[in-house]
């Protein structure tokens, strides 16, 4: 490195310590995406109240994460807006400056097999709705209020699936994807008019574990930059959606899948 180069700073550094310390609920905290996004917004300054179906694990380095861990069920209705009243009391009439919708389930069939649309169980197309598609609106309109005061941002994570048959997501989970970019644009509407925005992010093959033994052959076929994402690529799209540089966007789907849909 030249005298002149200079460090790379830390994302703390990129804090404004005058500012109020900002406030993100994440669903689907404790794993892949999810984990990425708690990492960054954490680096950044920001308190992250996340929540998921398991308690906060001990060995989670986040020094502020078991009192700003909620544990709920988001495939359930009254247990998710029990746990909308607990993350309101928490908030104490303040301000949520991000919302992130990232939990969400692919089940498969026994052996890791695709479940399509003729052996799909109605109890499990039930289940997928509510996590992957019912659980994010509920959450934004049941803390609409400190939404609104922030004059906040909602990100939805949505799927290549959504947009195209894949080989291994399953019809339930694919059709919740698509019926949630198509929320995010009624959702763009209706709280855009309150100042709060509201996108969607479609992640493709990202190296979580929620993909499938086989992925190798998508990416040597059909991903022109020829490699998985990694959770971190993105999590740092999501806290551009959050942020003050995405001031104008409302309403887009961001694609991040090296190319893949093209
Ligand atoms: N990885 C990919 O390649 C990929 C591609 C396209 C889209 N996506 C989307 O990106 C998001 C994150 O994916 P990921 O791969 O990081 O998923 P993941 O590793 O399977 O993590 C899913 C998260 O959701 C939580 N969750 C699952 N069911 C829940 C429930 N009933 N109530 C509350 N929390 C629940 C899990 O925590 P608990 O188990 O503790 O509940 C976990 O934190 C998802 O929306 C997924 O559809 C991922």
């Amino acid at each position: 490195m030249s005298p002149e180069t200079p460090k790379a700073r830390p994302a703390t550094a990129l804090a404004d310590s005058n500012a109020p310390r900002r406030t993100l609920l994440l669903t689907g905290a404790s794993r892949g995406i999810g984990h990425a996004t708690v990492i960054r917004f954490s680096s950044a300054g920001w308190r992250v109240i996340t929540c998921s179906r398991h308690p906060f694990p001990e060995e989670c380095p986040w020094g502020a994460g078991p009192e700003d861990h909620i544990q709920i069920d988001l495939g359930d209705r009254a247990d998710t807006l029990r746990g909308i009243a607990e993350i309101r009391e928490r908030l104490d009439g303040g301000q949520l400056h991000a919302l992130v919708n990232n939990a969400a389930i692919s089940p498969k069939a026994a052996g890791g097999r695709r479940l399509g649309s003729i052996d799909t169980e109605m109890d499990t197309w039930e289940r997928v709705f509510h996590v992957n598609f019912f659980a994010p609106i509920m959450m934004a309109r049941g803390l609409i209020e400190e939404l609104k005061a922030a004059k906040g941002s909602v990100v939805n994570v949505t799927s290549i699936a959504g947009s195209r048959v894949h080989p291994f997501a399953g019809a339930a989970y694919a059709t919740s994807k698509a019926a949630l970019a198509s929320l995010t644009r009624e959702m763009a509407s209706d709280f855009g008019r309150i100042g709060v925005r509201v996108n969607s992010i479609a992640p493709g093959e990202i190296d979580t574990a929620i993909l499938s033994p086989g992925t190798e052959k998508i990416v040597e076929e059909d991903i022109p930059l020829r490699r998985l994402g990694t959770p971190d690529e993105v999590a740092k799209i999501i806290y551009v959606l959050c942020t003050e540089t995405s001031s104008y966007v409302n309403g887009a789907e961001i694609h991040i899948n090296g190319g893949q849909h093209v």
